[in-house]
């Protein structure tokens, strides 16, 4: 195989680039312009955001450092800019790891030991921590004090030394692989879901606003919908809509230009992406529509099942495009219809609920 089809064609990856909820390479700068600098500023999850007001208020009324956060779900749904607001809110540093990056203790001794009170240590992708910095975090979780070998082997000498009270907040996609102990240890568990239309809206509108683009209802709707239920898609469609609308369009974004520039950068008109796409069309093409067991589905498209399940199932079952079933996945007539497939005789969707439809073999 050439090198060229092994990677896709060009279409192809632009395509999977533009709707991955994922942050692309370039993307860091012109997100963090993007981040909302108040709790009150951060729109959607309502439940989230009213239950960590109450958290932070009742703090700052004790001067007490806020418990240990743990955001979980899926990517580009505003766990790292949640942790940036909860540092803002309490008024305090944040100090920000992420989880692979930390090898050793050592890697976190200077951070911790220069923590003020109440300050925020942030670690992304906390499920990715080895067990060595797990364990030297669950006394500085605790009791506020770390632990320091000072020589290897077995009669090693430790030092204990206290840290400042602080907030540890953890953000992870895969909550099903932080350890037991871990995910005790934090106070407060969030789950962040995937967001309603018009809370897309809002945000594509609140994002116009911040980059000076003209948007009508239209043109917002248009890019809401195709978004993935994921704030970070619908920022970086609108800076692609907004490019298209001033090279072929006056500048400003209407349904029709969004329309135009979406479909010319094939996005899906539901907003599916790349893996969403093939974990559909490998339910219907290759497992006549399902019941099919989570590990089959990944190994058919190379990717795993805890991720699939974690990160993508949620997004097509929440959407009507999946069925769970105790005998496992199957596609639905929404999802057959969406890729021009024909349904199955007994209509999609319903065939995995009911038995004898789908022999097993
Ligand atoms: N509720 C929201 N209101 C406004 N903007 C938001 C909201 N949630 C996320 N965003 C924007 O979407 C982008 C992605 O958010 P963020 O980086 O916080 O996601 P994340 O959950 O940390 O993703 P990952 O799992 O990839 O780390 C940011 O630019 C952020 O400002
Ligand atoms: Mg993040």
């Amino acid at each position: 195989m050439s090198s060229t089809l092994a990677r896709g064609s060009a279409a192809e990856v632009s395509r999977r680039e533009i709707t991955t909820p994922d942050e692309l390479p370039e993307e860091g700068p012109v997100e963090l312009s993007l981040r909302p600098q108040r709790l009150a500023e951060f729109i959607g999850q309502p439940k989230v955001k009213e239950t960590l007001r109450i958290y932070i208020d009742a703090a700052l009324a004790r001067r007490e450092p806020l418990d240990h956060v743990l955001f979980f779900g899926p990517p580009g749904l505003g766990k790292t800019t949640l942790a940036e607001l909860i540092a803002r809110e309490v008024g305090a540093n944040i100090h920000t790891k992420s989880g692979p990056s930390l090898e050793k203790p050592g890697d976190l001794v200077g951070t911790l030991t220069n923590l003020r009170q109440g300050d925020v240590l942030f670690i992304d992708e906390i499920h990715r921590l080895r067990p060595v910095i797990e364990e030297f975090l669950y006394p500085a979780m605790e009791d506020f004090k770390i632990e320091i070998r000072l020589s290897d082997g077995p009669k090693a000498q430790t030092i204990t030394m206290p840290v400042e009270r602080f907030t540890l907040v953890g953000a992870t996609t895969r909550l099903g692989m932080l350890t037991a102990p871990l995910r005790a240890r934090f106070g407060i568990e969030q789950r962040l879901n995937y967001y309603p239309a018009e809370d897309l809206e809002t945000i594509v509108r609140r994002t116009a606003d911040v980059l000076k683009v003209g948007i009508d209802p239209g043109g917002t709707s248009e890019i809401a919908r195709r978004s993935r239920g994921t704030p970070r898609v619908a920022n970086r469609l609108l800076r692609r809509v907004r490019d298209f609308a001033q090279v072929r369009a006056d500048g400003a974004i209407t349904e029709a230009v969004a329309q135009q520039a979406l479909q010319m950068l094939d996005v899906d008109q539901l907003g599916l992406d790349d893996m969403d796409a093939r974990i559909l069309r490998t339910i219907i093409e290759k497992f006549e529509g399902g019941p099919v067991g989570i590990g089959t589905i990944a190994t058919a498209v190379a990717e795993d099942p805890g991720t699939i399940e974690e990160v993508y199932e949620p997004f097509l079952v929440q959407n009507g495009f999946l069925h769970r079933t105790p005998r496992g996945r199957v596609a639905t007539l929404t999802a057959y219809r969406h890729f021009g497939f024909e349904p199955p005789a007994g209509g999609g969707g319903s065939h995995g609920l009911q038995p004898g439809l789908f022999p097993d073999a």
